[in-house]
């Protein structure tokens, strides 16, 4: 079984896959980090960001395992990760690897932008989580300052919208709900609710509690 989580920045899409994973037993891909990965190394290195043949072979090198998740949840490689991201020959350099995740034995978990509509369209369930831009700026303001990262309320909002506006308008696979995918908006909801909900929505679409 194919899980396909989709949404915009801290949405809690991540939340609700982890959960979903642990729940169905199955592994858990966050694709975010692929692309996080190329953006920490594009500033690491001083790299431009127009330098497509670069980037592209930074993409094409990336392996899903070891991937260092804390590093790479650092505000500014989330705006990299964004840039990166817009780039078609980056993109397509990352389809493969994604699919092949998903397409393991026994299915996996998956979160990311395209999930459902370019990785997995063929996913039994999609869901695509979201949250006002107040509401999920607020969420990610709590994690940014968790890890001592010096951010206001407002830098963190303008940085959501920037984010919402560059994924949503991108011409490669931008961020759109699948047709097929259930709307969870969890800005009323917290983490144990959101959660609830999503596992709901998978029993329906599988039958599986
Ligand atoms: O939760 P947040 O949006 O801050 O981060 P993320 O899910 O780790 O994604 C970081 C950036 O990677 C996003 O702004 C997207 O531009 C990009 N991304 C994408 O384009 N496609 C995916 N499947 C996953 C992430």
């Amino acid at each position: 079984m194919i899980v396909a989580i989709d949404g915009p920045a801290a949405s809690g899409k991540g939340t609700v896959a982890r959960a979903l994973a642990a729940h169905f037993r199955l592994p858990h891909l966050d694709t975010g980090l692929l692309y996080r990965a190329v953006g920490a190394e594009v500033l690491a290195r001083g790299l431009d960001f127009s330098d497509v043949p670069a980037l592209t072979r930074l993409a094409a090198a990336l392996k899903v395992e070891g991937l260092d998740a804390e590093a790479l949840r650092a505000g500014a490689v989330g705006e990299a990760a964004s840039r990166v991201a817009a780039i078609p020959e980056v993109r397509q350099a990352l389809i493969e690897l994604q699919r092949a995740f998903a397409r393991q034995p026994g299915g996996a978990v998956l979160d990311g932008r395209d999930i459902g509509t370019v990785i997995a369209p063929e996913a039994e369930v999609k869901i695509f989580v979201t949250a006002t831009p107040e509401a999920r700026a607020a969420r990610r303001f709590a994690e940014l300052t968790a890890r001592g990262e010096e951010v206001t309320p407002q830098s963190v909002l303008d940085d959501i919208l920037k984010r919402d506006q560059r994924d949503s308008s991108r011409s490669a696979a931008p961020l759109v709900r699948a047709d097929d995918a259930v709307l969870l908006d969890n800005t009323a909801l917290d983490k144990h609710e959101s959660i609830a909900r999503a596992l709901a929505i998978a029993a329906a679409r599988t039958g599986r509690q």
